[in-house]
């Protein structure tokens, strides 16, 4: 079959690739979209049993750092468009291991910029190699009600947020070097569904059901600005398809929470949906030791994409959090298959042992 077009999409079986990739193999058709995974402990193909069958969906297991299979991976699928969310994700992860993170992050990202390169060197026209960031790039606010903007310097502090910053350079570079279309979009913390649960949110849910404690780092009074993680995936569905070559556009939901306000809400949400006493859980918060490095506060300007690509985040939070909190109760095997590991069997079960 002919394809209008061939995405490749790194990391889509991880937690927000998942989502991109869903999104663009249904509302797409005429275009091939190939996910391209190493399957860390992140990367769990169940994530995508609704359209593994699809006819314009095909998963390759590799690793981004390895150049040689990214040639053939742009020559096999004849690749001209790249959506790139492959990456260590995890800031306490960093923390411990910060190489791999900058293997990863940096090195897997730069092998995969020079096969674009080479694979569309002549014939730039009509190529597109979209790099999904983060806003953490930029460094920590005060509470001083400001906001990351596109000019905002970038300052990372942790590891996971160093590496980030990196591989954004060497996609600008690329750009300016070579002139191979780029775009870059820094969004702030998502949640939702298939969410590992290692991150706030969807640990704390798995905790509070299973009676666990709660680890709130230092005081809780950290803040971060969430957004519901199919309302990203539709502005990356966007910007790909309409941004500016060269631009960077920030994503968020204008949504700051204070940790712990966001703790107490998912407390009562989970409590009221498990039928218990709302608040009952409460007793399980438990304040720990902080996060080395601890950003005090993300808080996103999303204007320029709002203002040039008319996005809007469709969700409100509250009807967000209900949404999560009813996912995550109403898919425990979920969670006990990527909290136990067994979910790594699914894919020699699916495509052998490869
Ligand atoms: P995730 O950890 O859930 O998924 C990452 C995916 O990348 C996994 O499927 C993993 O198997 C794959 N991967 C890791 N190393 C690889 C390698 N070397 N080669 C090929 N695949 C590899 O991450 P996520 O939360 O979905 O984040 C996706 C992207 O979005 C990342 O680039 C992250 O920096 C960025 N981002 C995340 C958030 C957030 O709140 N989660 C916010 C802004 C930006
Ligand atoms: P996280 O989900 O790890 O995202 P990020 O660090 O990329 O923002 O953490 C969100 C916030 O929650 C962050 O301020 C750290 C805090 N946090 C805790 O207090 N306890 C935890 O167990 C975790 C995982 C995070």
């Amino acid at each position: 079959m002919e394809f209008k077009r061939n995405i490749l999409v790194t990391g889509g079986a991880g937690f927000i690739g998942s989502h991109v990739v869903r999104l663009f193999v249904k509302k797409y058709p005429d275009c091939r979209i190939v996910n391209l995974d190493k399957l860390t402990y992140a990367g769990n193909l169940s994530n995508l049993r609704d359209v593994e069958c699809c006819p314009n969906y095909v998963f390759v297991k590799a690793d981004i750092c390895d150049y040689g299979r990214m040639q053939e991976v742009f020559r096999e699928y004849g690749i001209d468009g790249v959506i790139h969310l492959a990456a260590e994700s995890h800031v306490d992860r960093s923390i411990r291991d910060p190489f791999t993170f900058a293997r990863t992050n940096v090195l897997g990202t730069l092998s995969l910029l020079q096969a674009a390169k080479e694979a569309w060197e002549g014939a730039f026209e009509g190529k597109l190699f979209y790099h999904i960031s983060t806003d953490e790039v930029y460094g920590a606010l005060e509470f001083d009600g400001t906001l990351f903007t596109e000019e905002t310097r970038y300052s990372p502090h942790s590891p996971y947020s160093a590496s980030k910053a990196g591989s954004d350079h060497f996609v600008r570079a690329f750009h300016d070097t070579y002139g191979l279309p780029t775009l870059v979009t820094n969004c702030s913390n998502n949640y939702g569904p298939y969410q590992f649960p290692e991150k706030l949110i969807p640990l704390f849910i798995n905790n509070i059901r299973h009676n666990k404690p709660l680890p709130v780092y230092g005081k809780g009074e950290n803040v971060r600005d969430w957004l519901y993680v199919e309302d990203h995936a539709r502005a990356i569905d966007l910007v790909f398809h309409r941004g500016k070559a060269g631009e960077t556009y920030n994503i968020g939901g204008f949504n700051e929470w204070k940790n712990i306000d966001l703790i107490r809400v998912l407390v009562k949400t989970v409590d009221r949906l498990l039928g218990r006493p709302v608040g009952a859980s409460e007793h399980l918060i438990t304040y720990v030791a902080d996060r080395a490095g601890h950003d005090l506060r993300y808080a996103i300007d999303s204007r320029k994409l709002q203002r040039e690509l008319g996005w809007e985040p469709s969700l409100q939070f509250e009807e967000g959090i209900e949404k999560t909190v009813r996912w995550y109760l109403d898919n425990q095997a979920w969670l006990d298959e990527v909290t136990s590991g067994d979910y790594q069997k699914y894919y020699e079960k699916m495509y052998g042992n490869r």
